[in-house]
């Protein structure tokens, strides 16, 4: 199939390079020429696994970037629109780009054309698309609107897009469906899975994927809805946690209780400093005022947010109730990204937590091991760059672990432990087992878990422990 893209950014990239390699001829359209001579050059302008193999097998070849949208869409049975929908002031999705893009597409339309949303957009955006389309003198049957919602998560998007728990196609016609249905035939009559030179496997996928046909607005609900209820699983587990620090028990043991109901799930229940991303605050935020916008009170939303915040606020009581004062004690930070596995900072609540610490009149040492270059940009002089774990905790009151990095969870702990000025550990992602730190001479403060420290051990644990490191 011929497929255009607009939108070289996220979504539109990985989809753009995925596509190339289920076997589509695909071009990439972007108005930014700066953008496309570096992806032309070779250059991957973002930090994502099997991005720039991808990216080399299919460039000048079944993926091609250009400018020229009219010429693009000329040449394409489908156009993915894959531009930002960044939020207003008010929290809405600010949807001028969409229309920007739906007012060029008419005057190339000359065939029948299947117009995709991709971007996340709330519910009516397909309505207005077609509007549009309709109001620049297209005819009514050269063109449909389609919803094709991507859940691609940075650090692993190509692996989740060729190997979706499921694809949604919002398509309010049989001939839409068709054309979406075929693009998606490698993935779901199983081939693509076949071949030599697919992207290997991740675990737990399962092949191949459903494809649920919905209607376009069924369809847009879905992506804000997904969206919503995994913030809201990550609120609720975060609000747990802060039952479990007041009553004395430990969230881990709660969340093997709970996630081990095939209802409910293990995945998502992970504790911490709260969600952030590009994803997650703005699509709460659009999908409250979508909600307000169509007559419903969506209040929930309202408190999965307010508890998202309060849990950084939870986190620099933890601070101060381990360093007592701050102004100029000395932090080490690991972890600026907003997750683990990308550079993305964007709403990183590690960034945020920096930002309050150093108003707070801390000296802060960070280290991540991508997004140290992406946060200098925001976070400038204001604090040290450091090269790695051990350089941040050098000469540190405490040590803070704000972001989930699996190479953050098999640190030197001798070494560590040499490094800092304190053995103090103050954890946002529960990476570490308390037991243990405490055993190694840590006092360590973790979410939803009591505070460990040498004297907390039990008798044996502790004594078997200090036996342990003697040998
Ligand atoms: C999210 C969704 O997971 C994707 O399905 C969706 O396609 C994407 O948004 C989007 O709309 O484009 P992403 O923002 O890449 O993906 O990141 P997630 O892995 O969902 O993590 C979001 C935030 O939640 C991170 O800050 C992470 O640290 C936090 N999180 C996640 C937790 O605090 N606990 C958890 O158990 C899981």
């Amino acid at each position: 199939m011929h497929i255009t893209i607009v939108g070289s950014g996220y979504v539109g990239l990985v989809a753009g390079a995925c596509f190339a390699d289920m076997g589509h001829q695909v071009i990439l359209v972007d108005n930014d020429q700066q953008k496309l001579d570096a992806l032309n050059k070779g250059q991957v302008p973002i930090h994502e696994k099997f991005l720039p193999e991808l990216l080399d097998r299919h460039r000048g070849r079944s993926l091609t970037f250009s400018d020229d949208l009219r010429s693009a869409v000329q040449a394409s049975a489908a156009v993915f629109i894959a531009v930002g929908t960044p939020p207003t002031e008010q929290g809405e999705a600010d949807l001028s780009y969409v229309e920007s893009v739906a007012r060029i597409i008419p005057s190339a339309i000359n065939s029948y054309k299947v117009v995709v949303e991709k971007s996340t957009v709330p519910v009516y955006t397909s309505d207005w698309i077609r509007k549009i389309i309709l109001r620049n003198a297209a005819p009514p049957d050269s063109f449909d609107v389609a919803s094709n919602p991507e859940f691609l998560r940075e650090g692993t998007a190509v692996t989740d897009f060729l190997y979706p728990d499921r694809i949604v196609v919002g398509a309010d016609t049989e001939r839409c469906a068709s054309i979406l249905r075929a693009i998606y035939a490698p993935l779901t009559d199983g081939s693509y899975y076949q071949r030599q030179d697919a992207i290997p496997r991740p675990d737990r996928a399962q092949t191949p994927p459903p494809l649920i046909i919905t209607s376009t607005k069924s369809a847009e609900l879905i992506k804000h809805a997904c969206n919503a209820f995994l913030a809201m699983k990550i609120s609720f587990i975060n609000a747990v946690a802060s039952m479990c620090e007041s009553v004395g028990a430990n969230v881990q043991q709660v969340c093997q209780g709970i996630g081990s109901d095939s209802r409910i799930g293990p995945r998502f229940l992970n504790p911490g400093i709260g969600y952030g991303g590009s994803c997650f605050p703005k699509d709460l935020m659009a999908f409250r005022a979508v909600a307000r916008e169509c007559g419903y009170e969506f209040r929930l939303l309202d408190e999965v947010m307010r508890i998202n915040e309060d849990q950084r606020r939870r986190f620099v009581r933890k601070v101060h109730d381990a360093l007592w004062t701050l102004r100029g004690k000395r932090l080490g930070v690991l972890g600026l990204a907003f997750k683990g596995g990308t550079d993305d900072i964007r709403e990183s609540p590690a960034v945020l937590l920096v930002q309050t610490l150093l108003q707070e009149g801390c000296k802060i040492a960070a280290y991540d091991p991508a997004a140290n270059e992406r946060a200098r940009e925001v976070l400038n002089a204001s604090i040290e760059y450091a090269a790695d774990a051990y350089e941040a905790a050098s000469g540190a009151d405490a040590l803070l672990i704000l972001t989930e990095w699996e190479e953050f969870a098999s640190l030197d702990l001798d070494r560590l432990h040499q490094q800092l000025k304190y053995p103090i550990v103050i954890d946002g992602r529960n990476l570490y087992d308390p037991g243990t730190m405490a055993a190694r001479g840590f006092t360590y403060y973790s979410v939803g878990r009591p505070v460990a420290t040498s004297e907390t051990l039990p008798l044996q644990e502790g004594a078997g422990a200090k036996k342990a490191i003697r040998s």
